[in-house]
């Protein structure tokens, strides 16, 4: 057993809004609580580059239910919907505005400005500007810095979870190059999402599907990893960054390179038609004409959107018309967790992007990320730090660092292939046949990485691991499912026919 090691009650690991709540709930309970996360900069988050906002119900949680329910095209589970539309309202009270006392547009006035996305039914998210996460985030990390009974560590990473006799016993950190153990009564994963393992995305770099991974390793379940969702309006340039739906819901309208507008030949809510959907059309149209471009001319955007139209300037874009293409976005599926985020290993909860609440079933709802990471993370950590289970000190093993250096850009090499696989595959459209010749390639890959982690325990090596293993596991959900639906969109072998889906 190692001599050194540390212990909390309740561990979390993941500072986005999904961590920083569970870490914030378990300790107004009284728990002792480590808050572990890899990233060194608000910005290493992606709730950091939420934009549009956080949906509430405006007191009406069946409208909301509805909204989520047909954007999902029927697949998310309804008592999962419920917990989120029935919590949603008191948690955004308790915790942001109560507690960090954000300052939602529209609050100087008394009356809050709620704006309208895609597939929402009414004006209900709550925002700043187009740079909600910001706002919500910077001061939520604050809180949990400055507060007694909550440790940060930054720029730590868990490289795997420590299970003994069934149960999870806390984490290895990559502290120490042989792993540090850090036992807890409760550990939580609110890793975030994916966007590491495509090559264009609107996470930071370091969204490698860690929880995922670790969780998987260790035995968890997980489910729904094929619906991968893809945001229709990211720029499409280098180094794309996301335009946020809230444009479309104030009236920005896409054009194709013709200078027409598509969307109402493709479905009846227009722009305003399920991500999915315009996901789909954008990138149908930038094939057939060349390029698609958000106009917003319909708007004011400077006055209204003066974050977004300050970036665009930054980066030289002149005009109204932005070119858009869509771009990698957020995970719907993930570590499957019950109404607290608990997994199905004992003392092993996961919360926010990496989880799996069946929330979004096929297709994320606008803005309901924050929120379903808002109301897991306080559910889990108060959960967590409830039933006090005492951490114990178990042995752990010990991970070999015995050749520690790295042949030069060999993760960067072996990440530009991964990207590479899994844009050709597992993006907006699939073959079933290419997934299944994907599949292959991904497990050569994982194999070769596999043989460097056996005596190295380098942060982007285990990055690629987990990369890799989250890759394998999505194409293998993609691959046993036979149906087209939502995020996950099947075409056959050449013709680029779509397959029948649940609407045909
Ligand atoms: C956006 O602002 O378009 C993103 C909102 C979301 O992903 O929920």
């Amino acid at each position: 057993m190692t001599a050194t090691h540390d212990t909390a009650d309740v561990l979390v690991v993941g500072s986005g809004i999904a961590g920083c709540s569970a870490a914030f709930a378990a300790a107004r309970e009284g728990a002792d609580v480590l808050l572990l996360t890899k990233a060194e900069r608000p910005d290493d988050a992606s709730t950091d580059w939420a934009q549009g906002g956080i949906s509430t119900t405006r007191g009406n949680p069946e409208a909301l239910k509805a909204d989520i329910l047909e954007a999902s095209d029927g697949t998310a589970d309804p008592d999962a919907v419920d917990v989120l539309v029935e919590n949603a309202d008191a948690a955004v009270e308790d915790a942001l505005l109560g507690t960090l006392e954000i300052e939602f547009d529209g609050s100087d006035d008394g009356e809050f400005d709620y704006t309208r996305e895609a597939a929402h039914s009414e004006r209900r998210i709550l925002h700043v500007d187009a740079a909600t996460g910001t706002h919500i985030l910077r001061p939520f990390l604050n809180h949990v810095d400055d507060h007694e009974r909550i440790e940060v560590r930054q720029d730590t990473a868990a490289l795997k979870l420590i299970t003994h006799e069934g149960r999870v016993h806390g984490v290895l950190s990559d502290e120490d190059s042989a792993g540090h153990p850090i036992f807890a009564g409760a550990t939580i994963l609110a890793t975030g999402g994916i966007g590491a393992l495509y090559g264009r995305s609107t996470n930071p770099a370091d969204a490698t599907g860690d929880g995922i991974a670790v969780a998987v390793l260790a035995g968890a379940d997980v489910a729904d990893l094929e619906y991968v969702q893809f945001h229709p309006t990211a720029y499409d340039g280098e180094d794309p960054f996301l335009l946020s739906e809230a444009l479309r819901g104030e009236g920005a309208v896409l054009r194709n390179g013709d200078g027409e507008r598509f969307m109402p030949d493709y479905h009846p809510d227009a722009e305003l038609a399920p991500r999915d959907v315009v996901a789909r059309a954008v990138a149908t149209e930038r094939e057939a004409t060349g390029e698609v471009a958000l106009d917003v001319g319909p708007l004011e955007f400077e006055a209204e959107f003066p974050n977004i139209a300050s970036t665009c300037r930054d980066r030289g874009i002149e005009g109204d018309e932005i070119p858009v293409a869509p771009c990698e976005h957020f995970l719907c599926g993930g570590i499957d967790v019950d109404e607290n985020g608990r997994t199905s290993l004992e003392r092993l909860y996961a919360v926010g992007e990496c989880a799996r609440t069946g929330v979004h079933g096929a297709n994320r709802l606008a803005s309901t990320s924050l929120l379903e990471g808002l109301v897991w993370g306080l559910r889990a950590g108060e959960d967590a730090a409830e039933t006090e289970v005492e951490p114990r000190v178990v042995d752990t093993p010990e991970l070999r660092d015995s050749d520690p250096a790295l042949p030069e850009r060999f993760a960067a090499e072996k990440f530009t292939r991964l990207r590479r696989t899994m844009d050709e595959s597992l993006g907006l459209e699939r073959d079933p046949d290419e997934i299944a010749r994907t599949s292959a390639v991904l497990r050569r890959l994982k194999g070769e990485v596999d043989a460097y982690v056996r005596t190295r325990t380098a942060r982007d090596l285990y990055e690629l691991r987990n990369a890799c293993v989250t890759a394998l596991l999505i194409a293998r959900a993609a691959s046993e499912n036979a149906e087209s639906r939502g995020c996950h969109h099947l075409v056959t072998d050449d013709s680029g026919i779509a397959e029948p889906t649940a609407e045909d």
